[in-house]
């Protein structure tokens, strides 16, 4: 499988790198509007670009959250980060990949060849506009490839450098639980999500709050009490061990259950025989896709039955986080809603994730 990380973390799968989908999509153009509604801090449409390229609403808008507040006292990110369009221009501009295509055509080497329907075009020199290499590198079962503006020569460039960058100081602890690419690719699926991108990373990070709630059979296979969350660079890790076996004997979960979330919107799940990856793509302010990719331990790869009953208990999880997150979205298009608060002992990834977000979009 195919793994396109960018400079600053995007996750992208070879088979949704079809960014004129985002680029065609409505909210990611920038003469969007907001939603009309004027609750301070809450919603806002785009005011005339400044020099930096942020809009005076979408500044306003970042800044209404604040990383420096302990995590006890803050106040989560307004509801406009989740409902307002340019605030999703925003995030397109600064925390995803942008690309273009034009039906060009390249060599293997990168060389433009033919450009099309480029007639009366002047001072056009086809060695300038080849495409631009990138820093390549393999981690466990992902291929990763380092977007940067000004890419490193490709003999500078090492797997270790592309590695840290990714995952920095959480590579050693994923290596060592069982990330590793022996494992065999078997399905993918992919859910399409009435709920911007961030309410269902938020979801996953609130470190199991939701789910004794929203999951009543994964919680009685998990030992939720042993519940721990590691927060490290980019990435944040959420640990469980595993509970009781079905009286049957199946155990789809294993022992304990790691759940690493790799900013910004990629998710490695490892539990039992099992890992299954998730990225999620914003589409619209409102919708989100979410991909799937399942991977078993070789030796259960031919136990039909095993593998048929784990991808269908995780479909009834994946259903029930779906049903969640809508709920959760449509709460945010409340205009009685502006900001929430964080259970401190609990939330801490989702507001590393904030915080993130924050450090990115603010970079100015
Ligand atoms: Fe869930």
């Amino acid at each position: 499988m195919a793994i396109v990380v960018a400079k600053i973390g995007t996750v992208l799968s070879a088979k949704t790198l079809a960014l004129e989908r985002f680029l065609s999509s409505p909210s990611s153009s920038s003469s969007t509007r907001g939603l009309g509604l004027r609750v301070v801090a809450c919603r806002s449409s785009p005011s005339p670009s400044t020099e930096t390229g942020i809009s005076r609403a979408q500044r306003s808008m970042v800044e209404a959250f604040d990383p420096e507040i302990p995590l006890p006292e803050a106040i989560t990110p307004p509801s406009s980060w989740y409902t307002d369009p340019s605030f999703l221009a925003l995030e397109f501009d600064r925390v995803f990949f942008r690309g273009w295509q034009a039906g060009w055509t390249y060599g293997l080497d990168g060389t433009l060849l033919k450009a099309t329907r480029i007639t009366g075009i002047k001072n056009f020199k086809k060695d300038e506009f080849g495409l631009i290499p990138l820093a390549v590198a393999t981690w466990g079962p992902f291929v990763l490839i380092r977007f940067d503006r000004h890419p490193v020569p490709h003999q500078n460039c090492c797997i270790k450098t592309v590695e840290n960058d990714w995952l920095g100081s959480a590579s050693n602890i994923l290596s060592t639980n069982g990330i590793d690419s022996s494992l065999k690719h078997v399905c993918r699926r992919e859910y399409t999500i009435q709920c911007n991108w961030k309410v269902f990373c938020d979801n996953y990070l609130d470190g199991g709050y939701h789910v004794p709630y929203a999951h009543g059979d994964l919680a009685s296979g998990l030992n939720l009490d042993s519940y721990s969350t590691l927060i490290f660079e980019k990435v944040s890790i959420q640990r469980c061990e595993g509970g009781p076996t079905d009286k049957d004997g199946f155990d789809r979960l294993g022992s304990k259950a790691l759940y690493a979330f790799v900013y910004p919107n990629f998710m490695i799940n490892r539990y039992g025989p099992w890992m299954d990856t998730n990225l999620v793509v914003p589409v619209t302010t409102t919708k989100c896709q979410v991909i799937f990719d399942y991977f078993l331990d070789v030796s259960l790869v031919d136990d039909k039955v095993f593998m048929e009953r784990s991808l269908e208990e995780s479909e009834r999880v994946q259903m029930e986080d779906i049903v969640l997150c809508e709920g959760v979205q449509r709460g945010l298009e409340s205009p009685a809603y502006c900001s929430g608060r964080y259970a401190p002992t609990v939330e801490m990834a989702m507001h590393h994730f904030h915080c993130r977000l924050h450090e990115c979009l603010g970079n100015i």
